[in-house]
């Protein structure tokens, strides 16, 4: 099986960006060492973007169950949503932060009401909750 996780902008900069809120790991880093434990169960594939139309593309382009962090685009990408939407794909939508602790406007995404699922402030390890839950209903 192969997943897709789909990172959104300012995602690239994890390690040295706002660490107290998100952290000092690099994805990519984070994205080895999760490869590395679920080899035997699924492959993953990663895509990261600041630009709303790769995003797009990538998301017509396949055909995987996704895991995304729309990051900022989250609150403002009708675009985004409409592209998962139109391309019947299955999502978990993650955010490391919890958006609800967070300003005002972090608290409306245009992706939750349509998303499988929704995994909010737990860090990084939240990818790792969205792939056990894809996991666990594919099975199904
Ligand atoms: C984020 C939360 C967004 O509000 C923000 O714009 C991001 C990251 C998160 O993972 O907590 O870039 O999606």
């Amino acid at each position: 099986m192969d997943i897709l996780i789909l990172n959104g902008p300012n995602l690239n900069l994890l390690g040295q960006r706002e660490t107290s809120i998100y952290g000092s790991t690099t994805f990519l880093d984070y994205y080895e060492a999760l490869s590395e434990k679920y080899k035997n169960e699924v492959r993953l594939n990663y895509f990261q973007s600041n630009a709303e139309h790769e995003l797009i593309e990538a998301i017509h382009k396949n055909s995987l169950p996704i895991i995304i962090n729309p990051a900022a685009f989250t609150h403002t990408s009708i675009a985004l949503r409409d592209a998962l939407l139109g391309t019947n794909s299955v999502f978990v939508e993650v955010h490391i932060s919890n958006v609800y602790q967070r300003e005002a406007f972090r608290k409306h995404s245009y992706f939750s009401d349509v998303a499988s699922a929704v995994i909010v402030g737990a860090g990084l390890d939240g990818y790792e909750m969205a792939l056990q839950h894809l996991l666990l209903k594919l099975k199904k």
